[in-house]
């Protein structure tokens, strides 16, 4: 039996990174996972081999995640956990960060993150489950100057998370896993060095001195998914080779 045999679990930007490496070991501990990513292409190549559902959807439109939702309770026969691992980056500061990209940029992180756990919360109510939101390091304390509007909606989706946690309490526990950096397409441009190790800068910051691969961040997703968690809500739990504790 796996951990998460018969579950039927949403994971939103599912075709990439976090979400993608989520979904996976998912399906490898038993649950039928919905992929929601903006791309049904990518949503589709990462759902046919796990036996999951692709819905393609833009998070931050109500509209959509009404229309998705119940595409995938119908598709899966249920709903039992999200995950919300979809989401945006910019690096730009103060004085870089239009009105236009801060609005964007909560529109996905924060709105998005809102607009799915408003729609599955009545679902989940019924018969109890899970949510878990992904915020990030950065929005606990930042690595730096810049990247505002990030900061500020990963700041959000913490804060938000746990009055969400004291209003779906008892049935449904929600909690926030906060990565520090990961190998995925996100930080690309950024992260590694041609030779493949960690850009020594970055490392620095953390006590392991090295970036995460996305499956370190799936294994406590799937913590705070599975039944071994079941007396854990509200909680913000950093998976940041110690960038943030020190
Ligand atoms: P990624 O870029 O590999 O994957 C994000 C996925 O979200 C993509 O598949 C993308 O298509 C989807 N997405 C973006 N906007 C969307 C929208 N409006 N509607 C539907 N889907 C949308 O990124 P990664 O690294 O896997 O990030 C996952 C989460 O982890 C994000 O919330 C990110 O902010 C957070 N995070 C990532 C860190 C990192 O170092 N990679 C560090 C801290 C937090």
């Amino acid at each position: 039996m796996g951990r998460l045999t018969g579950r039927r679990i949403i994971v939103t930007g599912g075709a990439s990174g976090i979400g993608r490496a989520t979904c996976a070991l998912f399906a490898a501990e038993g649950a039928k996972v919905a992929v929601f990513d903006r791309s049904a292409e990518a949503a589709h190549a990462v759902a046919g081999p796990l036996g999951g559902i692709a819905v393609a959807l833009d998070v931050s439109n109500a509209q959509q995640v009404t229309a998705a939702v119940a595409e995938a309770r119908a598709g899966l026969g249920g709903i039992d956990g999200l995950v919300n691992a979809a989401g945006i980056f910019s690096a730009a500061g103060l004085s870089d960060t239009t009105p236009d990209l801060f609005e964007r940029t909560l529109s996905v992180n924060v709105t998005g993150t809102f607009l799915m756990v408003q729609a599955v919360a009545p679902v989940l109510l019924e018969g109890g489950g899970t949510i878990v939101n992904i915020g990030s390091g950065v929005g606990i304390t930042p690595t730096g100057p810049g990247s505002t509007a990030y900061v500020a909606s990963k700041g959000a989706v913490i804060a938000m998370s746990k009055a969400i946690a004291m209003e779906l309490a008892p049935k449904v526990r929600v909690n926030v896993v906060c990565p520090g950096a990961v190998d995925t397409p996100m930080t690309a441009s950024f992260l590694k060095r041609p030779d493949g190790s960690t850009e020594p800068g970055i490392a620095a910051r953390y006590a392991l001195q090295r970036a995460a691969v996305p499956e370190e961040l799936a294994a406590a997703i799937l913590f705070l998914t599975s039944d071994e968690s079941s007396f854990v809500t509200g909680v913000t739990l950093p998976v940041d080779g110690g960038r943030t504790f020190h």
